[in-house]
């Protein structure tokens, strides 16, 4: 399941944002990745200690405590901080899966990735390349967003980023740990949750309402790890 998440960061927080991340000291991206994805990894992230991190890192945390979709999609259990990347010309990542379990510094705790999210913080005009290419059962989606939109999918998948052909590519990345872990499981969930909303925005029956919130919690229940 791929869900766009529109307007995530709000265009007035992108400048200060990427003014933060132009005067950032960056690091070799193949520092971050297991052994495998290293070989086909070519970019530059920010220090997992980086304060620019730590401080974009908050804003973006915050974004998604507003966002009811990301939640919805998510069911979050733990969310590991946000990272941040830079592709410049000639740069890319070939296709990888990624890592399973992270060590969490802020929860102290191990991390499965069930949910990889990105942020995509330059406007697209302002690149050329640079497409997220995600590999699923239905083929390959090609995803350049608008900046403060993001794509959010299952860490299950294979994944790319398309060389860098002019300007630069800014975005943050990040993995979450859901409450349910199988992605198909996840899907039911998120469609069963929008089409309640809309029932609800409907003012549909009351009682079927209940009902249908009665069943969404009870798979939870059934599904969740906690
Ligand atoms: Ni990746």
């Amino acid at each position: 399941m791929l869900i766009t998440l529109p307007e995530l960061l709000p265009p007035e927080a992108l400048a200060p944002c990427r003014a933060t991340l132009e005067t950032a000291s960056w690091m070799a991206g193949q520092a971050t990745a297991g052994h495998v994805a290293a070989q086909v990894k070519a970019n530059r992230q920010l220090p997992l200690d980086s304060p620019a991190g730590r401080q974009l890192g908050t804003l973006v945390l915050a974004a998604l405590g507003r966002s009811a979709l990301f939640q919805s999609a998510t069911l979050p259990a733990h969310i590991l901080p946000p990272r941040f990347n830079r592709y410049e010309v000639g740069e890319h990542y070939g296709f990888h899966i990624d890592n399973a379990i992270f060590q969490s510094s802020t929860a102290q705790q191990r991390v499965r990735a069930d949910v990889s999210t990105t942020i995509f913080l330059s406007d697209p005009d302002t690149y050329e390349g640079g497409e997220l290419i995600i590999q699923d059962t239905y083929g390959e989606h090609r995803v350049k967003l608008p900046a403060g939109h993001a794509i959010v999918y299952p860490a299950t998948s294979l994944h790319r980023v398309a060389p860098v052909t002019a300007g630069v590519r800014y975005a943050a990345f990040f993995w979450t740990q859901s409450l349910i872990r199988d992605d198909s499981r996840r899907s039911l969930l998120l469609e069963q949750d929008l089409a309640i909303q809309k029932l609800i925005q409907q003012h549909a029956d009351p009682a079927a309402i209940a009902q249908l919130t009665g069943v969404y919690h009870n798979l939870v229940r059934c599904w969740a790890d906690v």
